[in-house]
């Protein structure tokens, strides 16, 4: 019998995208109840949906509304947000016996999920220090033990999205996390990581990508570093301006 590092691999081995990879992930494991943490269009649930059979409950968390406290790209206004949950509700409409939308900040509707049932949550909502610190904690008591958490936005630059917004956390803090409650964490490809909550506290990080050597923060704050990011930015700006 396969151990679980060895279905990780194998799945990792044969995706060809994010949805490909989670949809194998997801099959391999025959999760049966499931979250996400930030929906926005539906695109992820829409594939999950449509490919997982063994898939029964789906929760989807998400405000859906503009918050004045979230520094990323996707934070849009009212009106948009409003088009966007109406898109999710039509892509997942197929399954609407399965889907239960919790509409709201993680904070405010997770109590809705009882502790210790979810086989498997997807975290990809607000990817500040405050956001995945959030998620990962209300998150990791509602999974069973032997479930996973998993992810989006591992991103090893913690500027993803320019120093004009607040940084992306989630590497290397969800690292720390697992270390924390001792557990076994994965970095996989497209930005993605596989958290397992196991019955013994073990915490290993294997990393599948050989892409996350540094585990420090100091590196990222190197003002060369910074400025050059900041070039890259005024350079795309430009290229848009001139097109
Ligand atoms: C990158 S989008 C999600 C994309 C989606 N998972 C997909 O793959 O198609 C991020 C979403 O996180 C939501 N979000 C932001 N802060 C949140 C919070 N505190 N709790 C829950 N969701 C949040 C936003 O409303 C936005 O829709």
């Amino acid at each position: 019998m396969n151990t679980p590092k060895q279905i990780v691999k194998q799945c990792v081995e044969k995706s060809d995208s994010r949805f490909d990879l989670w949809i194998r992930l997801v099959d391999s494991y025959e999760v049966k109840s499931m979250a996400e943490v930030g929906v926005y269009k539906g695109d992820f649930a829409y594939q999950l949906l449509k490919k997982c059979d063994s898939i029964e409950k789906y929760f989807m968390i998400d405000p859906w509304r503009h918050l004045e406290d979230w520094s990323k790209p996707a934070n849009k206004n009212n009106n948009t947000f409003e088009k966007f949950l109406l898109e999710t509700k039509e892509k997942t409409n197929f399954a609407a016996n399965k889907t239960e939308i919790l509409r709201g900040k993680t904070t405010e509707v997770i109590e809705k999920i009882p502790n210790n049932t979810l086989d498997f949550a997807y975290i990809d909502g607000d990817h500040t220090l405050k956001g995945i610190t959030i998620d990962l904690i209300r998150l990791f008591e509602k999974v069973r033990v032997g479930g996973w958490i998993g992810g989006d936005d591992f991103s090893q630059s913690i500027w993803q999205h320019t120093p004009n917004y607040e940084p992306t956390l989630i590497f290397p803090f969800a690292v720390y996390f697992a270390e924390a409650v001792g557990a076994k964490i994965y970095a996989l490809p497209y930005s993605q990581f596989l958290i397992e909550k196991n019955e013994v506290e073990s915490f290993s990080f294997i990393d599948l990508t050989g892409k996350y050597s540094n585990l420090e923060l100091k590196s990222h704050f190197n003002p060369l570093e910074i400025f050059k990011i900041k070039m890259m930015d005024v350079s795309t700006f430009l290229t848009g301006l001139a097109k």
